[in-house]
């Protein structure tokens, strides 16, 4: 970010935020760089993850109130939504950064997963964004021409083996965001999807291989992974009247990763283990 005051691009939005755990969560930098913007806005947890993380730090220095819901609880999505609306009134954009894989926890192969544990993975990290419009749009909540965006991840396009059930709910997520894009458009409401590279946070250090798939990204990647701020910048220009036009897309924010077939650094790398490899035959 080259201004450090901002730009002003979300002066006078308002906003919800879901999936601020602790400082390290990609929520948490988006509500920092709205703030930074002129927007105000409501911060959203499960109630369990309220009593984990530190969301109060949050809330006490960006003034912005929390309301907790889980978003698998359709009648906790329904009492948000009225809180919001007598807290904030209508908003123009939402945040949806919520993922939760008991399977990718627990550390369950796709070929051995527990079925229960899969339809959790799906509600929590999928169902939720359409409970959550579908909410919204009963309740009139979401402004004309306001902005959603969800966070995904390129498992949906392509397999990353330890990302096991994880992989399906973000094929999900994004063809959620595309149906409600596409409804929603009359009113000149945008719903996307931002698929981010591996990132440094809690759900992220949760997934067993983590480092690796990181490690990898970031040597394929032309511009290097890029972080939860940068992350946040990206979501800052999607909720902003300058991208009116943008719907119903999964925009990579992955530094080139997904469209990089080799870099100079790995095929280096590559070509060194094949070196120490013949070295020792
Ligand atoms: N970290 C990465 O490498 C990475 C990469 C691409 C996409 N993402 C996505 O970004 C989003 C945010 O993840 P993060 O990496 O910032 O990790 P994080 O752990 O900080 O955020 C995940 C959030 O989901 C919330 N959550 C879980 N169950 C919930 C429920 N029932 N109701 C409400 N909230 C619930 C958690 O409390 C937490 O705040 C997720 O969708 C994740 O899949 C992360």
């Amino acid at each position: 970010m080259s201004s450090t005051n901002g730009y002003g691009l979300l002066k006078g939005k308002k906003g919800l935020i879901f999936g601020a755990l602790d400082d390290r969560s990609i929520a948490w930098r988006v509500a920092l760089a709205c703030q930074r913007e002129g927007a105000t806005f409501a911060l959203s947890n499960a109630p369990i993850a309220l009593r984990l993380g530190t969301l109060e730090k949050l809330s006490e220095s960006t003034g912005a109130p929390i309301i907790p819901c889980d978003v698998s609880k359709i009648e906790e999505v329904e009492a948000l939504m009225d809180k919001v609306k007598d807290e904030l009134g209508n908003v123009d954009f939402i945040l949806h950064a919520i993922g939760m894989s008991p399977n990718v926890r627990k550390k369950r192969e796709y070929t051995d997963l527990d079925y229960n544990y899969v339809q959790q993975s799906l509600d929590i990290s999928a169902v939720s964004l359409h409970k959550i419009l579908q909410t919204a749009v009963k309740k009139d909540i979401l402004n004309d021409g306001g902005s959603v965006v969800a966070l995904s991840y390129i498992g949906a396009q392509r397999i990353f083996s330890k990302y096991s059930d994880m992989n399906d709910a973000k094929a999900l997520l994004e063809s959620i965001a595309r149906n409600f894009g596409s409804r929603l458009g009359s009113r000149g409401i945008r719903v996307n999807t931002v698929s981010q590279a591996p990132t440094i946070t809690s759900a992220g250090a949760g997934i067993k291989g983590f480092d690796g798939m990181y490690e990898f990204a970031d040597r394929l990647a032309p511009l290097g992974n890029p972080s939860a701020d940068e992350c946040a910048d990206y979501c800052v220009t999607l909720f902003s009247d300058l991208t009116r036009k943008v719907t119903m897309q999964n925009l990579f924010h992955d530094g080139g990763f997904s469209t990089n077939g080799i870099s100079e650094q790995l095929m280096a790398e590559l070509e060194k283990l094949n070196a120490l490899k013949d070295g020792n035959e």
